[in-house]
């Protein structure tokens, strides 16, 4: 069947990899003959990428497809999608809750999404969420931007962190062969793309499910091995990676990060909590002495480098005083940049059962307590880039003004300068930084001279 005067909308919900996924599904309905179209009302199909980490993530979903299951009813040609966390943890719920949906499908069967539609055109009502083996996507993924790309390098993740319903929803760890992700890169390359973020839940568990090679009585599969196989691709300009695990994190990957030069010095390690006991509560394996000395051998080899990291507040137990060492931790550390969350009690997760909840009025309390020293932290964190120099990889026009483009510094500092997007994109130029505020920077171009 040909869809060429078909249109599709996705809306996506969630974290990189439901991004990087969404890509993926978008470069498949195109190959089908799907057109894009930003309107949801207007399109023939809609597809709901969907995110399960909190609560409020997973009503979102239900809002919106409440009201094109309704359309629906009306104009049954809509074909109605639902993927991601939500789909996976859900399943055949869903269609109880929403029988007008065509085909629930988990993340594991993204690559899989032509065959699926194919079943759903043929008459049925389709659920794909058993686990499986994933296979190499053919089609080339539609990629929201023309200068950055995600590079997923391992699916899934192995982890047992007792408040996470990512391990439930994602599946087990498995790696892509580091010729696959070389091969991704290098066509990026070809492209025109100049940055790649290489994505993992856990990203340092890389490798540990590929075919070991061990040379020299080391394992060379390793995330820091790939780093080094992967980061001299023609084209590629920079190259970022997230998440980072405490637990696993290595001096080799920071001493890699340091040697070659496309690696940006920007690294996103989650620390959760500032509180030993929380820590061990949440099954991270790590202590918060451990964290701080990640830190520090980041910085002495990279002083400059930015940190970025997710904290959880509020998890079943923590008392004030475990929250104020989480406080401290922020004080002393100084992040670049920090996700925070109050701690949300997931379905089939170890934590949602326990009796020790904190109360909804506490969580937000110290929600507000943390934002509060996080802002004002990275406010002056943001002070050391004033006047001076930095690169940056032209991404787009601001959307606020027209007359300036935005990009990023290495340390992934959202910038904005005055220039012309259709000489800029994509282009690495030396910026002077005018002004600062906590998450953002403003500079002027200074054309190197000659
Ligand atoms: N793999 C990454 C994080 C994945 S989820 C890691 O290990 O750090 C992204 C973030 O969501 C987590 O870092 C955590 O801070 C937050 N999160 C996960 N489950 C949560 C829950 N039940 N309640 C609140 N925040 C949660
Ligand atoms: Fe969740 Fe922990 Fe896995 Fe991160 S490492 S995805 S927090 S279980
Ligand atoms: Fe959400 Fe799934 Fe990512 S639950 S955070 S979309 S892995």
């Amino acid at each position: 069947m040909s869809h060429s005067n078909h249109r599709y909308h996705i809306t996506t919900f969630g974290c990189q990899m439901n991004k990087a996924d969404s890509e993926r599904m978008a470069g498949i309905l195109e190959t089908m003959g799907f057109q894009w179209t930003d309107e949801a009302d207007h399109a023939d199909l809609i597809l709901y990428n969907t995110c399960t980490i909190r609560d409020n993530a997973e009503h979102k979903v239900y809002s919106y497809l409440g009201r094109q299951a309704k359309r629906k009813q009306g104009d049954p040609a809509l074909t109605l999608v639902v993927t991601g966390c939500v789909a996976q943890q859900e399943g055949d719920n869903l269609l109880r809750r929403v029988p007008e949906l065509d085909l629930i499908m988990g993340p594991q069967h993204v690559n899989q999404l032509q065959d699926l539609l194919e079943q759903v055109f043929a008459g049925n009502q389709v659920v794909a969420t058993e686990p499986i083996q994933i296979v190499e996507d053919i089609t080339k993924p539609r990629r929201d931007s023309r200068v950055t790309a995600w590079v997923n390098v391992i699916y899934g993740c192995n982890e047992r962190c007792t408040y996470c319903i990512v391990p439930n929803v994602r599946g087990v760890e498995q790696s892509r062969s580091p010729e696959a992700i070389r091969a991704e890169m290098e066509d990026l390359g070809r492209q025109g793309f100049k940055e790649v973020t290489l994505l993992g839940q856990n990203i340092d568990a890389y490798g540990r499910d590929l075919p070991g090679v061990t040379h020299e009585g080391r394992h060379q599969n390793t995330f820091t091995d790939l780093l080094y196989f992967v980061h001299d691709v023609p084209g590629i300009e920079r190259i970022r990676f997230a998440t980072s695990h405490p637990r696993y994190f290595t001096d080799r990957l920071i001493r890699a990060c340091a040697e070659l030069p496309k690696v940006c010095e920007h690294f996103h390690i989650p620390f959760q909590s500032g509180d030993n006991d929380v820590l061990k509560a949440m099954g991270r394996g790590y202590s918060q002495e451990r964290y701080r000395r990640i830190i520090e051998s980041i910085r002495s080899l990279m002083p400059d480098a930015s940190i970025s990291a997710d904290a959880i507040v509020g998890f079943p137990g923590e008392t004030e005083q475990q929250f104020m060492h989480t406080l401290n931790l922020v004080d002393d550390i100084g992040f670049d940049l920090l996700n925070t969350a109050a701690y949300s009690p997931r379905p089939g997760t170890p934590a949602a059962g326990w009796l020790n909840q904190v109360s909804d009025m506490e969580k937000t309390d110290r929600l507000q307590r943390l934002n509060h020293l996080v802002s004002s932290k990275a406010e002056m964190r943001s002070q050391r880039y004033l006047n001076r120099m930095e690169e940056v990889l032209v991404e787009d026009v601001n959307p606020k003004d027209p007359t300036q483009v935005m990009g990023r510094t290495r340390g992934n500092r959202l910038t904005f300068f005055t220039g012309d997007i259709n000489q800029l994109m994509g282009k690495i130029v030396p910026i002077r930084i005018t002004t600062v505020r906590p998450f953002s920077l403003s500079g002027e171009w200074e054309p190197t001279p000659g």
